[in-house]
C-alpha cells in the first residue's frame, strides 16, 4: 500500500482553528509545513501534496464575499517554494504539486520541475490538472471556461511537450570535465521541434537531466474522458473520495483505458482521495468530525459547493429536479463528476429535492462527512485494507482533509502507520532513493 498526505485544506474551511491545528502559526508560515513535513517522513509516507486553484471562489451569489470571510479555498500560495522548504528538512519524502495544463505553458512548467527535481534530489511528482473553475479561468485571459473534451485534448499535448522537453538531455549529457574544460557532451542534447495544435516549441531543456529524468506525473479525471487522459499522461492516478461502488467502477474504467493504449494496468495505481481521523478511541474520533460539521457556516458551504459545481447554488428554487440541474451543470463545461455526480448516484437522479434537502448534502460535501473514516487505528486499517482490495490492491490512499494538521498527522504517523505495518501492509524503511523508485517501483 502507498500512503500520501493532502494538507491542501488544512487551512481552510474552518480546520484552521480546530484544537490541534497550526498551533502557535498562521498559514502560510513556513515552519508549520516543514513541521509537517518531518512528521509525514517519520510515518514513511510517499509524498505530501496539496491541490491548487488559482482564483478566488466568487460563483456564489457572484461575489467572492463568503470565500473570503470564512476562508474557502482561499487564501492559497504557489506551492513550489513551500515544497523546497519542505525538502531541505526531510531526505526520502516526496512532494506532489498541483498545475494547470490549461493555463500554463510546458516549456516553463518543465523546466520549473526539472529544477525543483534537482533541488529535491529526485522527489518530485506534479499533479496536472485541467482547472474548472471560472474564476481561475479569468487570471488567464479566458471569458469563458474552455470545453471540457479541448481541455483534455491540451493537456495530452502538454504532456508530449515536457516530456520531450525533459528527455532533450540525455541521463549521462552532463560532463563537467575539470581537465578538459568541456561541460556537456553535444551530441547527448537533442531538439523537440513540436509543432501541434496548442504549443509550438522548439528545445531542447536547457537545465542538467534531473535525478528523476521526468518527475512523477499525476492525474485525478474522473470523467471518461479525464480518464483516458490519465491513461495517457499518468504514472499515478489519483481518484476522488468516492462511494467504494463509483471508485470500483474507475478503476475498471481507467484498467480497460490503458490496455486500449497498450499500458499494463498492473504498474498504474492509484491513490483514493481518504479524508480521516484517527484518535485513540472511536469516540473522539468521531466527535471530532463533528465539531468541525459544526464549525462551518452555511455562507461557506454555499461558497465551496458553488465554486466547485461552477453553479451558484444561492439562485436555486424552493424545489427542483436533481437531474435537470446536473445537465445545466454540464452544459456550462464545468466538470460531469463531482457533487452533483455523487448525490444523483446516491438518492437518484430523478430525484426531486428541496433547498433544505440539498444544503443538508452539502453540508455533509463540504467536510467530506460522508466519506471520512474516522475510528482506531483497526477500524481504519480494515476499511483501507477492504478498499485496497476492492480496487485491484494497487496504488493506495491520500489521506486528507483531515480535521486538524498536524494533530492528525501525528496519529496517521503514529497510530495508523504502525497498524498496517504490523499487517504487513506499509513499508517499514524508504528503500527507494527517488519519489519515483518509492512510488511507483517498490
Ligand atoms: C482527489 C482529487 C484532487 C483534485 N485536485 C484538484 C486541484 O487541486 N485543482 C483542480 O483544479 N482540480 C482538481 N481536481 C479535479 C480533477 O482534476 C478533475 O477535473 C475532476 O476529477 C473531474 O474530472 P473531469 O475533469 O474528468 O471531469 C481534483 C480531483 C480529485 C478527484
Amino acid at each position: 500500500m502507498h500512503l500520501g498526505y493532502d494538507f491542501s485544506y488544512s487551512h481552510m474551511a474552518g480546520r484552521w482553528r480546530m484544537p490541534g491545528a497550526w498551533p502557535g502559526h498562521i498559514f502560510p508560515d513556513i515552519e508549520m509545513f516543514e513541521e509537517m513535513a518531518r512528521i509525514a517522513e517519520r510515518g514513511m509516507l510517499d509524498l505530501i501534496f496539496s491541490g491548487d486553484g488559482t482564483g478566488v471562489p466568487d460563483t456564489w451569489r457572484g461575489n467572492r464575499d463568503a470565500a473570503v470571510e470564512w476562508g474557502v479555498n482561499w487564501p492559497r500560495q504557489d506551492l513550489n517554494p513551500i515544497a523546497v522548504a519542505m525538502s531541505r528538512v526531510t531526505r526520502h519524502i516526496g512532494f506532489g504539486l498541483t498545475y494547470s495544463s490549461t493555463f500554463m505553458h510546458p516549456y516553463y512548467t518543465a523546466r520549473l520541475m526539472n529544477s525543483l527535481d534537482h533541488l529535491t534530489r529526485g522527489r518530485i511528482a506534479m499533479n496536472l490538472v485541467t482547472s474548472t473553475r471560472r474564476s481561475d479561468a479569468a487570471n488567464f485571459g479566458f471569458d469563458e471556461l474552455m470545453e471540457h473534451g479541448a481541455r483534455y485534448d491540451r493537456m495530452e499535448e502538454f504532456t508530449d511537450v515536457c516530456r520531450a522537453l525533459w528527455d532533450s538531455a540525455e541521463p549521462d549529457a552532463m560532463l563537467w570535465d575539470r581537465a578538459t574544460g568541456r561541460v556537456g557532451d553535444p551530441r547527448k542534447i537533442h531538439d523537440v521541434h513540436h509543432h501541434g495544435q496548442f504549443f509550438k516549441v522548439d528545445g531542447p531543456l536547457n537545465t542538467p537531466p534531473s535525478p528523476q529524468g521526468r518527475p512523477v506525473l499525476i492525474q485525478a479525471g474522473g470523467s471518461p474522458r479525464g480518464i483516458r487522459a490519465s491513461a495517457y499522461v499518468a504514472d499515478h492516478v489519483f481518484g476522488a473520495d468516492m462511494a467504494l461502488p463509483l471508485q470500483i467502477r474507475q478503476r475498471k474504467a481507467l484498467d480497460e483505458a490503458l490496455v486500449a493504449l497498450g499500458r499494463d494496468p498492473e504498474k498504474v495505481g492509484i491513490l483514493w482521495q481518504t479524508p480521516m481521523v484517527v484518535a485513540e478511541t472511536r469516540g473522539e474520533a468521531v466527535a471530532r468530525l463533528d465539531q468541525l460539521m459544526q464549525a462551518l457556516p452555511d455562507e461557506a458551504v454555499g461558497a465551496y459547493l458553488s465554486y466547485n459545481s461552477g453553479y451558484d447554488f444561492s439562485r436555486l428554487p424552493e424545489r427542483f429536479s436533481l437531474r435537470e440541474l446536473h445537465q445545466e451543470i454540464i452544459a456550462s463545461q464545468a466538470s460531469p463528476m463531482g457533487f452533483l455526480h455523487e448525490l444523483s448516484e446516491k438518492v437518484g437522479a430523478a430525484t426531486e429535492l428541496t433547498r433544505a434537502e440539498f444544503f443538508e448534502h452539502g453540508r455533509r460535501e463540504a467536510i467530506n462527512y460522508d466519506t471520512t473514516m474516522a475510528g482506531t487505528a483497526a477500524e481504519i486499517a480494515d476499511r483501507l485494507e477492504e478498499a485496497f482490495e476492492a480496487t485491484g490492491s494497487r496504488g493506495g490512499f491520500m489521506l486528507g482533509h483531515t480535521v486538524s494538521m498536524p494533530l492528525d498527522l501525528i496519529g496517521i504517523a503514529d497510530l495508523l502507520v504502525p497498524e498496517l505495518q504490523r499487517r504487513g501492509r506499509f513499508r517499514t524503511e524508504y528503500t527507494g532513493r527517488t519519489l519515483r523508485e518509492n512510488l511507483l517501483e517498490s
